[in-house]
């Protein structure tokens, strides 16, 4: 008898969803349109495939008795409810070290988008006014100092890159990391005061909520760029608009926002503001690799092994 699983949405790689239907007898949860009878018939679900963005609620671990496993299709576990998987031993698996540099690149494309105006501007050239109108200077990089909110790996894979484009590095995490040749600034307001570029590469969670508020902003400075590839929840959107509005900081590249996949309107009419639909993993080979790192934690798992890539509780 093959495993049953409930997966919550189509993952992106067809030859990962057609492994999964091949391995496993799948509860499409995005075909739901009865939630209840669906999860009748789900009862028997031993693993859970669920994203980043998705996570899993208490409610739906209640709900299916049998669960031992939630393999994420992302890094992000700050919305899978702790409190319900420990209370039943369940294992949490994420798509460690596989998108680290997917996501880094797509921090530098947003950060010199807004640096050099790039959306702006083809926005510019398609509206036809190349042959009317000069279009305004971008800023330059070198010998301007980044600070990184979260120097875990991918925070570290966009300090590595941003120092080929001879940027300084400082940093806030909850401590120190040793031997790593970049400063560590504790407190995210004297991080931004320090800094000209505000990359979040932090997780999600209570812990983080809103940690980039109108005093970190304000600290960045009018010159300042801000740039979220990790999660909305992080940044106090309200605050964010208002300091854009006021010409406190300059630009901001946003992967990920607060109440996805709805974006604030303000931010939308802003042309020194550069927005993506939370793409930075999606690429096809990273994408693959996720998949492939999916079905090798549930293969594990269902074979009495230990997983690859467990997300570690700290
Ligand atoms: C994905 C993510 O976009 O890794 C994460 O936490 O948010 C992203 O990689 C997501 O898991 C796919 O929906």
């Amino acid at each position: 008898m093959k495993p049953e699983l409930v997966v919550i949405r189509r993952l992106a790689p067809e030859t990962t969803m057609q492994r999964l239907a091949a391995e496993y007898e799948l509860h499409a949860l995005w075909d739901a349109e009865d939630i209840p009878a669906f999860l009748d018939r789900a009862r028997g679900a031993r693993g859970l495939v669920t994203t980043g963005n998705v996570g899993a609620e208490a409610a739906l671990i209640e709900a299916l008795p049998n669960l031992e496993i939630i393999a994420n299709f992302g890094v992000g576990v700050d919305r899978v409810d702790f409190e319900a998987v420990n209370r039943r031993g369940i294992i949490v698996t994420v798509t460690a070290g596989v998108l680290t540099d997917a996501v880094a690149d797509l921090a530098l494309a947003l950060w010199l988008a807004v640096l050099r105006r790039v959306a702006e501007a083809d926005r510019f050239v398609r509206a036809g006014r190349w042959p009317e109108a000069a279009f305004p200077s971008g800023r330059g990089a070198r010998g301007r100092t980044a600070g990184i909110l979260g120097l875990g790996q991918i925070g570290r894979a966009v300090a590595q890159r941003l120092s080929g484009f001879g940027v300084e590095i400082a940093y806030s995490d909850i401590a120190a990391i040793p031997d790593l040749p970049y400063r560590f600034v504790s407190d995210p307001v004297a991080l931004a005061g320090e800094c000209d570029f505000l990359i979040v590469c932090a997780a999600g969670g209570p812990g983080t909520a809103k940690l980039v508020n109108a005093e970190v902003l304000t600290a960045l400075g009018r010159d300042g760029i801000l740039v979220n590839v990790a999660r909305g929840s992080i940044v106090d959107e309200d605050a964010l608009i208002a300091a854009l509005e006021a010409g406190h900081i300059a630009g901001a590249g946003l992967d990920v926002f607060a109440d996805e996949p709805n974006v604030p309107e303000a931010l939308m009419a802003m042309d020194n503001v550069v927005l993506m639909p939370h793409q930075a993993s999606n690429t096809v080979e990273t994408r693959i690799a996720m998949g492939e790192n999916v079905l090798a934690n549930l293969a594990a798992h269902f074979a009495g092994q230990p997983v690859a890539t467990p997300y570690r509780q700290g």
